[in-house]
């Protein structure tokens, strides 16, 4: 007789609710999806859906147009998807849900919150917050031990790492069962105990941040700091290039938490706030450090 673990249902998990359609939630949909959970994926801004939909066509045409998929398996992926701005009904039989709203605690808190009402009890609670404590996050919830940090890279269907990050109480079964999930959408986990910024943006923030200082110095122009990082350190990207595919107001937030918690190592350069407050946000507004106004950069 075949002995069921506590949570073996949950390895067979195929429904997932993805919050937040923004830059790194329509991207999260899209690997699962391209897995074929069924995801439902939630905004509280209509526009944001509807492009949120049309970037993940774009992809999906991509791959074949490149001889990936065939139509029909591109329509089955895009069945695979609703788009909603009704958090309570995406809720309704899910297995996995990852929120990825702005990087703010109050927020993600209040998130938080009406998932633990509207999901199943067996659901697993993740946050794709690039800093922030998933014991504080889950802390609103009645079920800490089924909240973890799963942190997505940008772009998602490109980026292989999944960080996952344990909060006090989160349990082996949910980090063992998040890997699971990770693992089945092709990424490849590696599993922390939280800390602010965990390895990754502990790391990728401060670089970001001293080119910030350098561009405020007048040391070089973006294209010379952008071009002296790639070829000199071997980065794929260079540092402005990545804030403006994060977004500068992502990046400002991951700092100024950091600052809060790990301190002046970490202030944001002013030029970062100054860019943020004049709405230079990156690509998604067509201008961040770069101009995306007329042609893609
Ligand atoms: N941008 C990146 O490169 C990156 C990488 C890794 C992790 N992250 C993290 O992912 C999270 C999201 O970042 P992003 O860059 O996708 O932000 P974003 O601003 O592009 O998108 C956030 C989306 O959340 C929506 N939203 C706000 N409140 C909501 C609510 N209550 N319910 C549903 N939707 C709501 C907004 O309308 C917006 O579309 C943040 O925690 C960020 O730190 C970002």
């Amino acid at each position: 007789m075949k002995i069921r673990k506590e949570g073996d249902c949950l390895l067979g998990g195929k429904n997932v609710a993805i919050i937040g359609a923004g830059v790194m939630g329509r991207g999260i949909a899209y690997v699962f999806a391209n897995a074929g959970f069924q995801t439902t994926i939630v905004d509280i801004d209509e526009k944001v859906l509807n492009d949120a939909e049309r970037e993940i066509d774009r992809l999906l045409i991509q791959l074949v147009n490149r001889g990936k998929i065939s139509l029909e398996q591109m329509n089955e992926r895009k069945r695979n998807l609703t788009f909603t701005k009704n958090l309570q009904d995406a809720c309704k039989n899910v297995d996995l849900v990852i929120e990825a709203v702005p990087e703010k605690l109050e927020i993600k808190k209040q998130v938080f919150r009406n998932l633990d009402q509207f999901t199943p009890s067996h659901c697993i609670l993740a946050t794709n917050t690039s800093t922030m404590s998933p014991t504080e996050i889950g802390s609103v919830t009645k079920r800490p031990n089924q909240v973890v940090a799963m942190h997505f890279f940008n772009p998602v269907h490109k980026m292989k790492l999944v960080e996952i990050a344990k909060g006090l109480e989160t349990s082996e079964e949910t980090v063992r069962m998040v890997k699971n999930f990770a693992e089945k959408i092709g990424k490849e986990p590696v599993v922390i105990h939280e800390f602010p910024g965990f390895i990754t943006s502990r790391m990728s923030a401060l670089i970001g941040n001293e080119a910030f200082f350098m561009l405020q110095e007048g040391v070089a122009t973006p294209e010379e700091i952008d071009k002296a990082i790639k070829i000199g350190l071997n980065f794929p990207m260079g540092p402005f290039e990545l804030a403006d595919l994060v977004g500068l107001d992502t990046r400002l937030n991951n700092l100024k938490y950091l600052h809060e918690k790990l301190g002046e190592k970490y202030r944001p350069a002013p030029l970062l706030e100054q860019y943020v407050a004049a709405g230079w946000l990156g690509r998604k507004t067509g201008r961040g450090v770069y101009d995306y106004s007329d042609k893609g950069k």
